[in-house]
């Protein structure tokens, strides 16, 4: 099959999803970089490929970033295959099921309810990520991994500087260190929160080893910040460049659940980040891929293939968002979709009961550079 082009990719990547689907389904690209991928653009074939025990997530992004040279290691259980994603998921498992998700919903409820108050106090215009988008997610999983109320605001910040367009240098360094502090605090005086539960697993029944430990932290963490933030930010932007939608939220909030579906579906936090390889020669769609090969499956093209969305382009709460794949699909099913869907759900919630006049202080707001997740780097709005 032709090898295609990622130009112009960076800047728009549905219209180079566009551009390759008229080759099919399933076609092979060239990045930027040089490396060569197969990317999966259809919605029926991305099901298909994630469901695929052939495509592995054993080390896949080591072995991505090394050039395939590398042996596979599994580091938590986003990149692993069974027994080992089973054993490491089902460690924290029961506290994202829905029931035990939404036993939180007034705590929630009051963290937003207080970022928003902020706002309100200092007034005028603001961006809408860094006062609200960011630091609700941030608050929730930090509570949940027991972080406590003292040390909250370093937490928050150390995140911030993390998962933001342009990272500090030492973040990385500097969180590893304040998670490391806080499994160490979580051993001498154990509580009722997700770490502290952890580490029991490890010391008590050695159900993970201590660098499992430290990793599944972190991913709960990074898989559940960015993205949360770009669903809310993202969600925002799709409602104010629609202010009809806009009102229509406002004058029926109880249509929330199906408005953050349409967001999801539409705009999606994942882009083309679900990284895959081949165990052993398969096919999807008729187009063989030989042991070794690296499969990207484009979340936020499957999403708007036409052949399952009818007007694909545009965005419409009320049309059928039913069945979309922005929280994966198969055994790696996203986690945590039912803290982001409520966290999304109480988010918007609140922010069109508090700001009903809210507008866009800048019509095209900027996007971060690259495909793996989509966002805006600011949202600056203003509150009438
Ligand atoms: C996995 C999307 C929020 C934790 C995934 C995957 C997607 C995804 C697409 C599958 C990746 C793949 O198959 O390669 C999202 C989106 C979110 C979100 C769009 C927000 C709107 C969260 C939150 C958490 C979380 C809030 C937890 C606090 C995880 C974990 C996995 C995962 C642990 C790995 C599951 C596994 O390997 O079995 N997510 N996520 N995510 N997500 Fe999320």
């Amino acid at each position: 099959m032709e090898e295609l082009t990622a130009e112009g990719f960076d800047v728009d990547p549905q219209a180079c999803y566009r551009r390759w689907a008229e080759h099919g389904p399933v076609v092979r690209v060239r990045f930027a970089d040089g490396r060569a991928g197969w990317v999966v653009t259809g919605y029926a074939e991305a099901r298909a490929a994630l469901t695929d025990s052939r495509l592995s997530k054993s080390g896949a992004n080591e072995r991505w970033r090394d050039g395939g040279q590398g042996r596979p290691e599994h580091t938590h259980m986003l990149d692993s295959d069974p027994p080992e994603h089973t054993r490491l998921r089902k460690l924290v498992n029961k506290a994202f099921t829905p029931g035990a998700v939404e036993r939180m919903r007034p705590r929630i409820e009051a963290i937003a309810s207080g970022l928003l108050d902020d706002v309100e106090t200092r007034g005028g215009i603001f961006d809408l990520l860094e006062s609200f988008a960011v630091p609700l997610p941030v608050t929730v999983i930090g509570e949940m991994l027991g972080v406590r109320d003292a040390d909250m605001a370093e937490f928050r910040r150390l995140c911030t500087g993390l998962f933001t367009a342009r990272p500090e240098a030492d973040s990385w360094r500097l969180l590893h260190e304040f998670l490391g502090d806080l499994v160490r605090s979580k051993r001498e005086q154990p509580a009722d929160d997700l770490l502290s539960g952890l580490v029991r697993a490890r010391d008590e029944q050695d159900r993970l080893s201590e660098r499992e430990l430290v990793t599944t932290s972190f991913l709960l963490l990074f898989a559940g910040h960015e993205t949360t933030v770009n669903l809310i930010g993202n969600g925002t932007w799709a409602l104010l460049r629609n202010p009809r939608q806009w009102a229509r939220l406002r004058d029926h909030p109880d249509e929330v659940v199906g408005v953050v579906e349409e967001m999801l579906r539409y705009d999606g936090p994942v882009g083309l980040a679900t990284l895959r390889y081949a165990s052993e020669p398969l096919s999807i769609a008729g187009v063989p891929i030989v042991e070794g090969d690296f499969v990207h499956v484009a979340i936020d093209a499957a999403n708007r293939d036409p052949q399952r969305f009818a007007e694909p382009e545009v965005f419409a709460p009320d049309g059928d968002s039913s069945g979309h794949i922005a929280f994966g699909h198969g055994i790696h099913h996203c986690l945590g979709a039912p803290l982001a869907r409520l966290e999304a759900e109480i988010a918007f919630t609140r922010l069109v009961e508090r700001f009903p006049d809210l507008r866009l202080a800048e019509p095209e707001p900027d996007r971060v550079p690259g495909f793996r997740f989509r966002g805006f780097s600011a949202l600056p709005v203003t509150p009438s």
